[in-house]
């Protein structure tokens, strides 16, 4: 166990918090996505100490943060389409996958073995202070304990990972509030692994027609998702007004009774981007059968939305 400490922004904090990350102790920071778990990530051992942190399996990678897109180049191999949507998209909710370049010194660990890296940009300026400040690639995969739902607050990092981190950058609430689209250039087409606020439609211009890979898809089975983001209650899809015991999140219209919670009044898929973690955790209360959520548009953020939502209403393992 190590002490927790929850430090404001000051420049100060930022030091601190770089010196630690250089000292191989770990970090969690604000990104525009959600608060990431940081640590070396050219350092086996602090990338091993995110693995055990989480509890993840230590064959899924990891994303490593890098300050400015320069940075981001000398580790992976971009071609020109790669560069160019790198620039367009960075600082920003993307997460790139390129091929490892001769002499990257990311660990393998980090990469789980395999032949390509996922490298991202952040937009948040604590964020980018730090990642400067640390002068190194940085691993962070969202701050919560594996298979929870994401943390968009300090607080919500505090509360699965006490104990596990030196120090939690306190920068407030996550504007965007879902993890980066995660874009894969390293074969033929480029394929969307994970939906986010970078859309295929806001890619298609640099990057031709892009693909969208299993998991993310309209078309997957609800049966084939994995569990993931989920709260301990279960929840239910689609629905127009809750069962008996159930907690209902509407949308829009789609309101519910007198004391239900809603994503977004006004339907706004921003509003309810930014608010779906937090609330996922409000509503998760003991007690309730469930939590039930009123259909959201599959359109633009919609989707990577949805896509949380299919997560956490899958089977759980
Ligand atoms: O918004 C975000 O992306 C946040 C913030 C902290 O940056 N991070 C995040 O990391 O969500 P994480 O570890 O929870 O998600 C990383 C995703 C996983 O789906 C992982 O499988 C994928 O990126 N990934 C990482 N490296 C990969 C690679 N080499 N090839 C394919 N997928 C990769
Ligand atoms: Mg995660």
């Amino acid at each position: 166990m190590t002490e927790t400490r929850t430090l404001p922004p000051s420049d100060d904090a930022i030091r601190e918090a770089a010196d630690a990350l250089v000292a191989g102790e770990l970090v969690a920071f604000p990104t525009e996505t959600v608060y990431g778990l940081g640590g070396d990530a050219t350092d086996d051992r602090a990338v091993a100490k995110i693995f055990e942190a989480k509890q993840r399996p230590s064959f899924n990678p990891l994303i490593s943060h890098l300050p400015d897109p320069e940075s981001a180049f000398e580790l992976g191999d971009f071609d020109e389409r790669s560069r160019n949507i790198a620039k367009a998209f960075w600082p920003g909710p993307m997460t790139l996958v390129v091929p490892r370049r001769a002499g990257c010194p990311i660990s393998l660990l980090a990469s789980a073995g395999l032949d390509t890296i996922a490298l991202r940009v952040p937009a948040h300026p604590l964020a980018a202070k730090l990642l400067r400040a640390a002068g190194r690639p940085v691993a962070a995969p969202s701050a919560n304990p594996s298979g929870r739902v994401s943390p968009t607050t300090a607080e919500h990092v505090l509360a699965g990972l006490e104990g596990q981190v030196s120090i939690i950058l306190n920068g407030g609430p996550c504007s965007v509030g879902l993890e980066s689209t995660v874009l894969d250039l390293s074969g033929g087409t480029p394929t969307i692994l994970r939906p986010g606020a970078v859309t295929a439609e806001m890619l298609a211009p640099l990057a031709g027609p892009v693909a969208m890979a299993g998991h993310g898809a309209k078309i997957a089975a609800p049966g084939m998702l994995e569990s993931h983001y989920a709260p301990a209650l279960p929840v239910r899809l689609e629905a127009t007004a809750p069962e008996t015991g159930e907690i209902f999140l509407g949308f829009g219209e789609v309101t519910g009774p007198e004391g239900s919670e809603t994503l977004s009044k006004s339907g706004d898929l921003t509003e309810a981007a930014s608010l779906l973690f937090a609330l996922l955790r409000a509503l998760d209360r003991p007690g309730a059968k469930g939590i039930a959520v009123a259909p959201i548009p599959e359109k633009g953020l919609g989707i990577a939305i949805n896509d949380r939502l299919r997560r956490a209403a899958a089977p759980r393992a």
